[in-house]
């Protein structure tokens, strides 16, 4: 199983989902591998944003050793599931593909707990540090039950 965390920057919020997934995913005795990416430039080569490193860490995950990486077309052939952050990124993924774009593996990760209720995990980068804690639950929450869904 490989699994595909999607957000804008690949700063903020997917590395919290890639940190998050792998941490359980461990947990779990499972062999996925688990990575992320942004659908923007501005951020590529840079380790996950400092508030994002901070509330992993808080919860015993590290994620300083990831780098921000642009998504490609390619990955709509590698990956199995492509989980966007929000309908922004999801928009921005289908266009990246064009033609190639699978949308089928493609899907909001916050439909993993509401689902076809169109809720996007929202962009902490233009706020504060507070933010980050409910963006850590929200996409803690939906890892868990990515992990429930695959254990059943
Ligand atoms: P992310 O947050 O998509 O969760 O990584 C953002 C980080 C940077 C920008 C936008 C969103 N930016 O515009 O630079």
């Amino acid at each position: 199983m490989r699994i595909l965390m999607v957000c804008l920057g690949n700063i903020c919020r997917s590395p919290i989902a890639e940190g998050v997934l792998k941490f359980k995913a461990k947990q779990h005795g499972l062999h996925w591998q688990i990575d992320s990416a942004g659908t923007e430039s501005y951020h590529i080569g840079e380790p996950p944003h400092r508030f994002s490193q901070k509330i992993c860490l808080l919860h015993g995950i590290d994620i300083s050793g990831q780098r921000a990486r642009k998504f490609v077309v390619a990955d709509f052939s590698y990956y199995d599931k492509i989980y966007a952050m929000a309908t922004d990124v999801y928009n921005e993924i289908e266009q990246i593909g064009g033609r190639q774009a699978d949308m089928n593996k493609v899907s909001l990760l916050m439909d993993e707990l509401y689902e076809n209720e169109n809720i996007s995990v929202p962009d902490p980068w233009y706020g504060d540090e507070a933010g980050y804690a409910p963006v850590f639950d929200m996409i803690d929450k939906a890892c868990e039950a990515i992990i429930e869904k695959s254990i059943q």
